[in-house]
């Protein structure tokens, strides 16, 4: 298991463009370290706001060692609570969903209202003072529909984000949402090689035969440079765009954390479905046409997102172990939709399914390979893996900043 100053040595002498040094993608110390300076630091996508559309709703997820639970409160705001009774430590809410008008402890009932207060204790004594025992709170911003959570006391800036998340997620009204299916899988690999199979398709024409029939895998259609600088083919698109009000030109955070882009899919498809066809009979929001392409969206370092006219696919990524990651994928309809009416499950979710499935192999193949003493980091393409060059460089960023003793070794 690495140390502190192992782990700074093995990020400060990667080779700039390869893949990472193999303890960076399975080391015990390394994803502790991980753990506690991008997972416990950063914002995290953790549900859209539509997986708790009522009073009471609740959802929970953990990110490394923290259980986490969101609840949307009677005022119909969303809070974020350490899934953790004050009493003796029993973890609250144990379901992925749950609904309750008060949230009880499933050991001695202690019981909580849904902003957190503590309303009843059994026997406590005269001296007890319940106010002193409230959940404590996560930091929690719901902004486009989307809900991020941060662990950390002092939460780096989310304005600059969540005003993108309101114009560009914002045109999918995922207010009028709803969650028409789950899927939640487990990942032998570590998080940072479910990111990097995210980040490029350079794999897609050999591994997704569903995905291809409607995503190009041609680097030129998501390697853009800014919002005047692509392809003729998006540059059209994004005019199109413009002129019906529809957010859709590349914007970027300057330190490539995340990236919005709206895309056009393949020979004119309207969704990710093996017809090409839209999916769901509703559009969602103010999309104004069934061909508006997908609306692309990451966030480092847990989710990427498509946002399409007739349903949007959210994707959330949490570290479980070093070689294991959990990917949760959300398929979002119009709230008025109806299963079996205005939508077929099946051709809704097979796509996404399929190409997850492909995925996590081709992740869990990647992790075996890295786990010989014979690999070594290799190069990455320069015109076909640009995107997971940006999150390599990113990850690296981070973590030398905040490892390093003196600013002075921060690359
Ligand atoms: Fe929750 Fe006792 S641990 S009520």
């Amino acid at each position: 298991m690495l140390n502190t100053a192992e782990i700074l040595n093995a990020l400060a002498n990667r080779q700039k463009n390869f893949s990472l040094g193999r303890d960076l993608y399975c080391d015990e110390g390394v994803f502790h370290a991980d753990l506690e300076n991008l997972w416990y630091r950063e914002w995290v996508f953790a549900i859209p706001s539509c997986d708790i559309p009522k009073t009471g709703n609740h959802a929970t997820l953990q990110i490394g060692a923290y259980p986490v639970v969101i609840v949307r409160g009677g005022d119909g705001q969303i809070r974020a609570f350490h899934n953790v009774c004050r009493h003796r430590g029993q973890r609250l809410c144990p379901k992925q969903n749950g609904s309750s008008p008060k949230l009880v402890c499933p050991y001695h009932q202690w019981t909580y209202d849904l902003d957190g207060k503590l309303l009843f204790a059994r026997d406590m004594g005269p001296d007890f003072d319940p106010s002193k025992f409230s959940l404590k709170p996560v930091h929690c911003r719901t902004e486009g529909g989307m809900v991020f959570i941060c662990l950390a006391d002092d939460p780096p800036d989310f304005e600059h984000l969540g005003s993108y998340l309101r114009d560009y997620v914002g045109a999918s009204d995922l207010s009028n949402a709803k969650v028409a299916f789950t899927s939640t899988i487990v990942e032998k690999g570590n998080w940072k090689l479910v990111i990097e199979n995210n980040r490029e398709c350079y794999h897609c024409g050999g591994s997704h035969p569903s995905l291809c029939r409607t995503y190009s895998d041609n680097p030129l259609m998501t390697v853009m440079e800014g919002p005047n600088a692509a392809s003729p083919e998006i540059l059209s698109h994004w005019d199109r765009c413009d002129k019906a009000g529809l957010p859709a030109r590349f914007v970027n955070d300057p330190g490539m954390q995340w990236r919005f882009a709206r895309v056009p899919l393949l020979n004119n498809a309207e969704s990710f479905t093996m017809s090409t066809k839209a999916a769901v009979n509703r559009r969602m929001g103010t999309i104004p046409w069934s061909d508006a392409g997908s609306l692309m969206f990451y966030h480092f370092p847990s989710s990427w997102n498509h946002f399409l006219p007739d349903h949007a696919i959210v994707f959330r990524l949490l570290p479980i172990s070093p070689t294991e990651t959990e990917v949760t994928s959300k398929w979002l309809v119009h709230k008025d939709a109806v299963e079996g009416v205005d939508y077929d499950l099946q051709k809704l979710t097979e796509v996404w399914l399929a190409t997850n499935d492909e995925d996590r192999r081709v992740v869990e193949e990647n992790q075996k390979g890295i786990l010989s003493p014979a690999y070594e980091p290799g190069p990455y393409s320069p015109s076909q893996e640009e995107g997971v060059i940006h999150f390599v460089d990113w990850y690296v960023r981070q973590m030398l900043d905040r490892l390093s003793p003196s600013p002075a070794m921060a690359a």
